[in-house]
């Protein structure tokens, strides 16, 4: 099965279809991260919205990287104004706390424990219908949540998933102008996460023809445009806007693999998109040493490049994160509170409901030595 429940709205200035969207609702709550305000795309979406002839209410400066306790400090302000749409906009990081705020808004009964994948070998409880429509609006080009059936948040240092169709957003508003103003290493955090979802989603044991297309689509975006985005070419930043959702509609399909799950389990070091960069090679050497499926997916990724092999592969990941400054994780936390840590990110990973869906399951000694590689830049 291949299924997309967003509907995508796109290019520049596509931003102003919210005053489409907006009609015939009552009251609509936009949640935005600070460079949207201080960018004016907020007070946008605010005459937007008003044109429509809703009421609004915003809410600015929501975190980078959302943890539990950010969604319950905002939850008293969303049932006080009692929305009849979200809009969400921002980076992944506004979109999933949107999501979640969704959960316990229409659902106040569900507790973030009983419903988030805590760990592969229980089940989360369901989540029901849930009736308020979320528009998202992504402001960097990266997580593909604005497609996505996920809500990744932190409890502890360690990030889980909750995970259901209800959550996907209704419609996503991919307007270039808004990633044109993200920072440097934002643009480069964000775009290398969307390689490490197109190299994932390929190679997932669930992957199928259609999600192939979108992930490789979106691999060769990377290659071919993110080092020019990265200059602030506004081309790029366009090309990798789509790519983003590209491979968000892929690994909403074909899921993802270890890397995600080492880096969710490990978000107390640094950006999402950068631990990903940083581990992938890692993970991909380690699935093509023990998977004869794995390396031939691999095989296909670097044909599609114009490489010949796995092994190529691998070596133009690495290379792609040196040219663009990916530093080596014993750059982002010292070797001590690393070494403190990595039995419990080692258990933890090994839990993660992501491995389910890795070509190759790892023991946990097999994951430990896959952190211990990355932190050492071995
Ligand atoms: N749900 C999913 O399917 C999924 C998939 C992958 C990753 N994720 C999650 O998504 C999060 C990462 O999201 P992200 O990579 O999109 O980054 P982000 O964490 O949303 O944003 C990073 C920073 O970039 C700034 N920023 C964002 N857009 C900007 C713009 N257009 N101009 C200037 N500054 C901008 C924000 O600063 P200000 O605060 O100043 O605005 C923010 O602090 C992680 O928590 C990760 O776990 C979710
Ligand atoms: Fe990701």
């Amino acid at each position: 099965m291949f299924w997309l429940k967003t509907r995508i709205v796109e290019g520049e200035g596509s931003l102003e279809s919210l005053k489409n969207e907006a009609r015939n609702h009552e009251r609509v709550l936009i949640l935005s991260s600070g460079s949207m305000k201080r960018g004016g795309f907020l007070s946008e979406a605010e005459d937007y919205v008003k044109e429509a002839g809703a009421e609004t209410m915003s809410i600015a400066g929501l975190p980078a990287e959302p943890s539990v306790e950010a969604v319950e400090e905002l939850l008293p302000k969303v049932r006080e104004f009692q929305p009849d749409l979200l809009i969400a906009l921002g980076g992944g990081s506004v979109i999933d706390t949107t999501k979640a705020l969704k959960v316990f808004y229409d659902a106040p009964d569900l507790v973030f424990e009983e419903i988030a994948f805590i760990d592969r070998f229980s089940k989360p409880k369901p989540v029901p219908k849930l009736k308020t429509p979320l528009i998202a609006v992504p402001s960097t080009s990266g997580a593909g949540s604005e497609v996505s059936a996920a809500s990744v948040l932190k409890k502890g240092g360690v990030k889980y998933n909750i995970v259901t169709p209800e959550i996907a957003p209704d419609v996503a508003i991919l307007d270039p102008r808004l990633p044109r103003r993200m920072p440097k290493e934002v643009a480069r955090n964000s775009g290398l996460d969307v390689l490490v979802h197109g190299i994932e989603a390929y190679t997932t044991n669930v992957a199928g023809p259609f999600s192939d297309a979108m992930a490789i689509r979106a691999i060769k975006t990377v290659f071919e445009w993110l080092p020019k985005s990265l200059e602030g070419d506004a081309e790029a930043r366009a090309r990798m806007h789509y790519a983003a959702t590209m491979a968000g509609i892929a690994f909403l399909n074909a899921r993802l693999g270890l890397a995600h799950a080492m880096s969710h389990k490990g978000a107390w070091m640094g950006p999402h998109g950068l631990l990903n960069a940083i581990l992938i090679p890692y993970v991909m050497k380690f699935n093509a040493e023990r998977s004869e499926y794995a390396r031939k997916r691999y095989d296909e990724i670097a044909r599609e490049l114009g490489l010949k092999s796995a092994e190529e592969l691998i070596q133009a990941v690495k290379e792609l994160n040196e040219q663009l400054g990916v530093p080596k994780l014993n750059d982002l936390v010292d070797e001590e509170t690393f070494t403190a840590k990595l039995d419990e990110m080692v258990e933890k990973a090994y839990h993660d409901g992501l491995i389910a869906f890795n070509p190759v399951e790892p023991k946990p000694e097999e994951i430990r030595k896959l952190y211990l590689k990355a932190f050492y830049g071995e």
